[in-house]
Order: C-alpha cells, then structure tokens, then sequence
C-alpha cells in the first residue's frame, strides 16, 4: 500500500477530537475482561490487610461471598482464588483435601452466585507444601512425573467443588495432559483449563509470596519457571499446552513480557490471559502514594498496553478499580 506523504498525509487530524480518538481507538477494555485473584485464608474471622499488597485482604472462608459483591456490583465475574492453608506438609496434602481451604469456599461461592460468577483456581502446591516448592520434591529435585498427578488429584477436587476453570500454575511438563485425562475420566469434561504456560522465573512476585507464605525454603524456581531471557520458548511451552488440552493460555508476568504476549497471540488460536502479578501491582501502587504518578491514568495505561500486545484476558488486583473507573466514564485517553 502506497501511503501519501505529508503535507497530504497528517497523522495529527485524527487524534484532534476525543470523540474521533475514542472511535479509532484499536483497543478496547471492559469489565467483563478482567479477573480478579482473590485470597482465602484459614484461621482468621476478619478481612486482614496484606502488607505487601495495600488494598489487597485476606479474607476467611466464611463470609468470603461478601468478598466477591463489590467486584461483582462493578461487572467483574471472573474470580481466580488463593488458598493459604494453616497446615502445610511435605506432600502438600491440604491442597487436594476435599474439606481443604479452596474446596470450602467453592462450595459456598457457588451456592451463593450460581452461574453468575465464573470461579477459577490456581491449581499448584507452593502455598501447601512445607519446602514452599510447586510439587513433589525427592532431595532438592521437584519429581515432575510425581507432580503431575497430584496436579491431576487437585483439579479434580475443584472441579468437584464447583470450579468452572481450573489454573495450574506448577510448570510442570505433562501437567495439562495429566489434568484433562483425569478431569474426563471423572465426567468433568466441561471443565476448562487456563494454563499458566509460560510462568516466568519473576522477581516480580515477592509481594505475593508474602501474602500466600509461598516462598521456597531452599533453592528457587528456576528449574521449572521459565527463562526471563526466552520468548521462542514460551510459544513452544503454549503450543505444548493447547495440545495437551488447554483451553486458554496465559503469560506471566504481564508488564515486562509483552512482547511475548504478542508472540504468543499470533502463534495460537486460543485466548490468552496475561497475568499483571503482585510486583506490578506493588509498584504502580507505591509510586501513586508517593505522588509521582496518577494511579487511574497509570493503571488504564498499563492495562490497555496489556490488552494492546494480545491479552484477552487480564489478571489484576486493580480488577475492581478498573471497573470502576470505566463505569465512570473515566477516559485519560
Ligand atoms: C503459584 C503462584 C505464584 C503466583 C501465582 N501463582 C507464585 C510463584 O510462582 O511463586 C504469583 C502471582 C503474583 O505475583 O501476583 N505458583
């Protein structure tokens, strides 16, 4: 296509109204993209404060549907769920106890909102086990084959417990296929899996591990997280996933990554979610209270960024804000 040059050709015509801005916009957000992660916690009987996290709580399993009615006023409906657990041990049992933490408030999410809400899960065992690892460890080595189908064995109790998208978050190799055999053996074939395809080995989710008390005990992530420096290999980790039966395939982090969150948009046709984590969260937030940004203009920046390079479907604790301020009207563009 040939293209006039100027004086013909004047890129600034259109951006002189906001009413033509907004017609030729090429990205849109809606309340109805977002999702918003929520924490549940054993042991306490109030919402408490996550330090790391302002504006974020842990909330307790009863009462938790309360949580869920101000994001759900705004038209958020998707909500992915944490759970952190009081007993933790070796082998993670808490997290595919049918009486466990995320399976309690499930049941009570879903007896509260019906079909009204979408309940997603993380399904990983970080936040279970006492070495604070994604799975099975044998000496210091996370055993994947072991852990894929423990995996399989928490899907399952979610999607027992009502979860209509389970999220598994382990970066184990095989996970997806051990956790669509197992949900379709027991009848769960509408069950949908989100996966966390290409999970980065992220400095950026410091503020999280405090809130879920995940932090590994010994060593780190990185022999099963992904390489900051790969994006070939996040398509490859995406297309390994949808053929073993992903659904939706997700990106995380999301800010520093959105090249391959591109990468991956025009490599598969399936959605995918990007996943704007805690440490994203945390410093847009810092940054706003101590004046040297507008929290909302930052905020809808980023997430139109996020939706820009490909996402269809954002993760964030702003979820709630978010809506807010588009229901407002409010429009810094
Ligand atoms: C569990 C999990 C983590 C996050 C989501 N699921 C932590 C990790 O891998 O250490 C991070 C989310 C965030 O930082 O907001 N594996």
């Amino acid at each position: 296509m040939i293209y006039p040059d100027f004086p013909v050709s004047r890129p600034r015509r259109l951006r002189r109204l906001k009413i033509l801005r907004d017609a030729v916009a090429e990205t849109t957000l809606l309340p109805n993209d977002l999702i918003y992660p929520i924490f549940v916690k054993e042991g306490i009987s109030a919402p408490s404060p996550i330090k790391s996290m302002p504006g974020i709580y842990h909330y307790p399993i009863e009462g938790i549907s309360k949580a869920l009615e101000e994001a759900l006023e705004r038209g958020v409906r998707s909500f992915l769920i944490f759970g952190v657990p009081q007993h933790k041990d070796d082998m993670g049992s808490e997290a595919y106890n049918r009486r466990g933490i995320v399976q309690k408030a499930l049941r009570e999410l879903r007896s509260s909102f019906g079909s009204e809400v979408v309940l997603i899960t993380d399904v990983c065992m970080c936040h279970y086990t006492s070495h604070g690892h994604c799975g099975i460890v044998e000496g210091e080595y996370v055993d994947n084959d072991k852990t894929i189908n423990y995996l399989a064995e928490i899907s399952l109790t979610h999607a027992e417990a009502g979860a209509d998208i389970v999220a598994p978050s382990s970066m184990m190799d095989g996970m997806v296929k051990a956790i669509r055999s197992k949900l379709d053996a027991n009848g769960f074939y509408n069950t949908i899996i989100m996966s966390y395809s290409s999970k980065f080995s992220s400095s950026f989710y410091s503020p999280f591990r405090e809130a879920a008390n995940s932090s590994p005990k010994f060593g780190d992530r990185r022999g099963y997280q992904m390489d900051p420096r790969n994006v070939r290999e996040a398509v490859k980790e995406s297309i390994l996933d949808v053929k073993e039966g992903a659904d939706i395939v997700m990106v995380k982090p999301a800010l520093s990554y959105l090249d391959v969150l591109r990468a991956v948009k025009e490599s598969l046709l399936v959605p995918v979610a990007a996943y704007s984590v805690s440490g994203e969260y945390a410093m847009i937030k810092l940054a706003a209270e101590r004046g040297l940004v507008d929290e909302r203009k930052v905020v809808l920046e980023v997430m139109h960024s996020i939706k820009r390079a490909g996402a269809d479907l954002v993760i964030t604790y702003y979820a709630p804000k978010v809506a807010e301020w588009i229901n407002e009207g409010y429009n810094p563009f």
